[in-house]
């Protein structure tokens, strides 16, 4: 595969084939893949919502996965500095959301890495469904 140890982070919360769609394009270009799974502190004061699964939850979810080779919480520093995390699980590629490309931050970050020797790889979002449209789904 193109890369050794892989890194993608979110909070994946009410796992769902969106989740499911990434992780395999993730797995499909490393040999291990680090999933970074954002705590309930994240959710509850950056995104402002509630988690529905609890951190503990969505950590165990996401290890029974075949494509998932280890899943840990990170905190809210970490979910916004990549360096943290690249100095904690040590990737050589970090996959995320191409919602993300070209921004300020990426672009930052994109620079920070070359002195790791890592790089950042964009995938698009599933189109139709994510955990906030299934909770409205839900409600209605
Ligand atoms: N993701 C995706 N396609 C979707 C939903 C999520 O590719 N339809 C990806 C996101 O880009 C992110 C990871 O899955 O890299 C975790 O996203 P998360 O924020 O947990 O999922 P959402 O379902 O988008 O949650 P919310 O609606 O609360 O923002």
């Amino acid at each position: 595969k193109k890369y050794k140890i892989g890194y993608t982070c979110g909070v994946f919360d009410m796992f769902h084939v969106g989740h499911l769609n990434l992780l395999e394009k993730c797995k499909s270009m490393c040999d291990y893949l680090i999933v970074g799974v954002c705590n309930d502190d994240y959710v509850r004061n950056i995104k402002h919502k509630e988690p529905v699964y609890s951190e503990q939850d969505r950590v165990r979810i996401l290890e029974a996965l075949k494509v998932v080779d280890r899943a840990e919480l990170v905190t809210i520093e970490e979910t916004n500095d990549k360096i943290l995390a690249i100095e904690k699980f040590h990737f050589d590629v970090l996959f995320s959301g191409d919602d993300w490309k070209g921004s300020e931050r990426y672009q930052k970050t994109e620079e920070q890495f070359k002195k790791y020797g890592a790089f950042i790889v964009y995938f698009p979002y599933t189109q139709g469904i994510s955990t906030t449209q299934i909770k409205e789904k839900i409600k209605k």
